[in-house]
């Protein structure tokens, strides 16, 4: 059997799938159809200090190849999260990453120190790239902010941290590069693209927020030249996003230089599609006589040099 083991830094996955934030709810959604303790990690819904009630509806709609969201951080709040989500979630012998946001700096300290002192989280990653909340951009646009709110929560914390960048930037490798100067151990990429879609009956927009982030088959092309372009600005190591319906879109990320992937709106449209991911890429070692699943990060052959 070939290794699926991965690292991101200081944090050991048994395999390189994890769940994407806000696409698997708190796991207990997902539970009855999906063996968590088989997945390389879940990473939950993002948590804010105070709970939030999110955008009004509508807050979805399908666009031809994915969805828009605009979901607004909805949340119960760290505090309800501590009390009734972490108790159920730390019972999986799977790393738990737990994903935060703020309006602040000292929002991201507040909430990375708060986690610290929890049992049975496995890492943080900081959603500082929501597109769909006021400020929520700020942080991931500037290199500057980026690496202050970087540095701050890693200061905050023994736990791995990792930055989950936007790909709404002119150049993405500046704010992954500050993200790993302020001391990142990893870096998710990429959130959603912002895209509208508008009711031309109405002629109003499908989404109560005018704009959502726009997920799944559409922006893989997109999210597959981040990772390669940022894989080669920085050494730390860097989880894959975007569009990641089968295992063969998992493999491309991981050729172009992803260590671990994660999977969204493809569990939408099938709730098991992070296992059948993983056993895809089981497959495709086995089939290449590739005995261990990091021998593939970064192996893409490119005769352009670019
Ligand atoms: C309905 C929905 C809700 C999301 N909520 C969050 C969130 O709370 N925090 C976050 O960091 N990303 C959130 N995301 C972004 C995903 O984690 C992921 O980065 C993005 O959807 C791209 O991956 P995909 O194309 O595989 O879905 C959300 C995406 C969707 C579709």
């Amino acid at each position: 059997m070939a290794s699926l083991t991965t690292r991101l830094g200081p944090l050991r996955l048994k395999n390189p799938v994890l769940t994407a934030s806000g696409t698997f709810g708190y796991g207990q959604e997902l539970e009855p159809l999906v063996d968590l303790s088989r997945l390389g990690g879940v990473v939950c819904k993002t948590v804010t200090r105070h709970p939030r009630a999110g955008n009004a509806p509508p807050r979805t709609c399908e666009t031809a190849a994915g969805m828009l969201n605009a979901i607004g951080l909805q949340n119960v709040g760290i505090e309800r999260f501590v009390d009734e989500k972490l108790p159920y979630l730390r019972r999986f012998d799977v790393p738990l990453i737990v994903n935060v946001a703020g309006e602040s700096v000292e929002d991201f300290a507040f909430l990375t120190r708060a986690l610290s002192a929890e049992s049975g989280i496995a890492a943080i990653e900081l959603n500082i790239s929501c597109p769909n909340v006021a400020h929520g951009l700020d942080f991931a646009t500037d290199p500057t902010l980026t690496e202050e709110v970087v540095a701050h929560a890693r200061a905050a914390t023994h736990l791995p941290i990792i930055a989950k960048l936007s790909p709404n930037v002119t150049d993405i490798t500046l704010i992954a590069r500050a993200a790993e100067a302020g001391g990142a151990h990893a870096l998710s990429l990429v959130n959603t693209f912002v895209g509208m879609a508008v009711d031309v009956r109405t002629r109003r927009p499908r989404l109560s927020n005018t704009t959502g982030g726009l997920s799944g088959p559409a922006i893989k092309p997109l999210a597959l030249r981040a990772v390669y372009r940022c894989a080669r600005a920085v050494q730390i190591p860097i989880i894959g996003i975007g569009g990641i319906m089968n295992a063969q879109d998992a493999l491309e990320f991981l050729i172009a230089g992803a260590n671990a992937v994660q999977i969204g709106t493809a569990t939408f449209v099938q709730p098991r599609a992070a296992l059948d991911v993983i056993s895809g890429i089981e497959d495709y070692l086995e089939a290449n006589s590739i005995g261990d699943v990091t021998q593939l990060v970064g192996s893409l052959v490119t005769d352009s040099g670019k």
